[in-house]
Parts: structure tokens; sequence; C-alpha cells
């Protein structure tokens, strides 16, 4: 595994505060609302995670860090249920989603919101109809209604109504990162999953973004499923880190945590000559 190169110092980057309290892992499987137990998922011969598991409690940021190609997003998908797995369970908000009624997994899929690593937005859709899918989906409103919406929820991520009827091509990469996280927001989730949210924005772009996520973490109590090679995001942002390699989470824990994990990669990820050019 190979860190990937970071595009630049940010030159704030703190410790997260407000960590939720969490007293060993008895008490994370009892606060979780997202369990992973076993998880194992392969393409053809090539096996991908090998007995995964991971918990995610209510309230915190969890970042997902691991070398390019490890797996990151296949696992987030694997929990969306959009990758088979071959074995093992993932329950969300206490539902197990292989046994999971249709009825339940509409219920589980209008709490959580997701920003894809790619085509974050639907080109031919202004950025109110691409917030709008989502409610068009599951939720039965008039127009007028949700285009208030729409704009309510341009304006949670820091965006002008004027952006409403603007189509991605006519957005700034950190405009589009915001105009996804907002229709990622559109159902009001208890939990939202972002894959790399801050990757191709530049330092000032990344660190307002992860200004945005901490924020609305606090203010709607959100659960932040976070994929990122931004370590700046991890130190700034996160509550837990969890790290992935060898087809499993290597790790999880707080930043300091991982800066005493003797583990190759994670030593060389958060100790190596990039990490060290931060502080
Ligand atoms: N649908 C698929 N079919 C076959 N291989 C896949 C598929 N999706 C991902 N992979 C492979 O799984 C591995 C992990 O990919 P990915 O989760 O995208 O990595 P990353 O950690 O960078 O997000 C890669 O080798 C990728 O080529
Ligand atoms: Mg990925």
């Amino acid at each position: 595994m190979s860190a990937e190169p970071s595009q630049s110092v940010r030159p704030s980057a703190q410790l997260a505060s407000g960590t939720p309290k969490l007293q060993g892992s008895a008490q994370i499987e009892k606060d979780s609302i997202l369990s992973v137990r076993d998880v194992t998922v392969g393409f053809g011969n090539k096996l991908i995670l090998d007995g995964l598991d991971l918990d995610v409690v209510r309230g915190e940021i969890l970042g997902f860090v691991g070398g390019s190609g490890t797996g990151k997003s296949v696992l987030m998908r694997t929990i969306l249920g959009l990758n088979k797995k071959r074995r093992g369970s993932i329950e969300v908000f206490g539902r197990n989603m292989d046994t999971a009624t249709e009825g339940e997994m509409t219920m589980v899929r209008r709490r959580w919101g997701v920003l894809f690593q790619q085509g974050a937005l639907f080109s031919s859709l202004t950025v109110k109809q691409n917030i709008q899918v989502p409610m068009r989906e599951h939720l039965h409103l008039s127009q007028r209604l949700m285009d208030e919406l729409a704009i309510l929820k341009l304006d949670l991520v820091g965006l002008n109504p004027d952006a409403a009827d603007k189509f991605p091509s006519e957005l700034s990469g950190g405009m589009i990162k915001r105009a996804s996280l907002a229709r990622a927001l559109a159902l009001d989730p208890d939990l939202v999953f972002l894959d790399e949210p801050t990757s191709g924005l530049d330092p000032i772009g990344a660190a307002a973004f992860d200004g945005l996520i901490g924020q609305l973490s606090k203010t709607l109590g959100l659960t932040v499923y976070m994929v990122t090679h931004d370590l700046d995001s991890l130190a700034s942002v996160c509550n837990r880190i969890a790290v992935l390699g060898d087809k499993k989470v290597l790790a999880i824990g707080t930043l300091d945590e991982m800066m005493k994990n003797d583990h190759p990669w994670i030593e060389s990820y958060f100790r190596g000559e990039r990490a060290l050019r931060r502080v």
C-alpha cells in the first residue's frame, strides 16, 4: 500500500474537539448505528475485503483512510447495498440489511445520505433538480415546497439561492461538492457517507468544507462516515479514524492512537514526512 500525495498542506489544522466519550468496545457496540461484521467482498477470484468488522457510533465523524485501491469505496458501496458481499452481516440503525423488509429498507435509505466519489451530481439537471431527486423518490411534496426546501438545503451548505438554477458545469469544484452535500442532506438524514469529499479542492476550499462538516455534525446531530486522503481533515474534524489495509480494518481510534501505532503503513501515513510537514 502507498499513501497518495496530498496536494498541499493546510496551515491551521488542529485536533478535533468534542470527541464523544467512548468507554471501550462494549460502549461502542451499544452506541453503534452502523455495524459491519465479518464482511467479505470479492470480484472474480480477487478478494478485496476479508472478514472486516467496523462500528460507527452515533454522532461521531469517522474518518476512513487506506492506500489507494484498498477497498474504501467498495466497503462504502457494500454497506449501501450496491456491491454484493460473500459473507458477513451489516446492520444499519439496528436493521440487518439481509433480512430487512422492503419497507424497512426504504426507511433506512431515507435516513442516510450519500456523496459518491465520482459523478457527484447529474449533469443534465440543475442544482435544485439534483437536490430534489431524493425528495421525489421518498416524499410526496408539492413542487413549491420542494423548491423552498432546496433553497434551505443550499443555505445549509453555504450556497446562495442563485446557485439553484445553475447546471453543474457552471459551478466551481468547491460549489459542486457543496451542492452534492446539499443533495445528500435532502431528506434530513441521521447518517451521511462521504467518499473523498475534499479531493480536488484547494487547501482553503477543503478546510472550509471540513469546517462545514464539523458544524453540520454538531448542529444537526449528524453521524458522518468520511473516506478521505486528507490528513488535515482527519486532524481537524474527525473524532475517530479507521485504517483499511490487508483487506480489513487494521486499526481504529483517535489521531493520538494512530500516531502511536507501529504498523508500517500507519506509521508512514501518520508519522511520515508528509504528516510531519503538517505540524
Ligand atoms: N465493480 C468492480 N469490479 C471489479 N473490481 C472492482 C470493482 N469495484 C472495485 N474493484 C476493485 O476493488 C479494489 C478496491 O477499489 P476501491 O474500493 O475503489 O479502492 P479505494 O480504496 O481507492 O476506494 C480495486 O482493485 C478495484 O479495481
Ligand atoms: Mg475510492
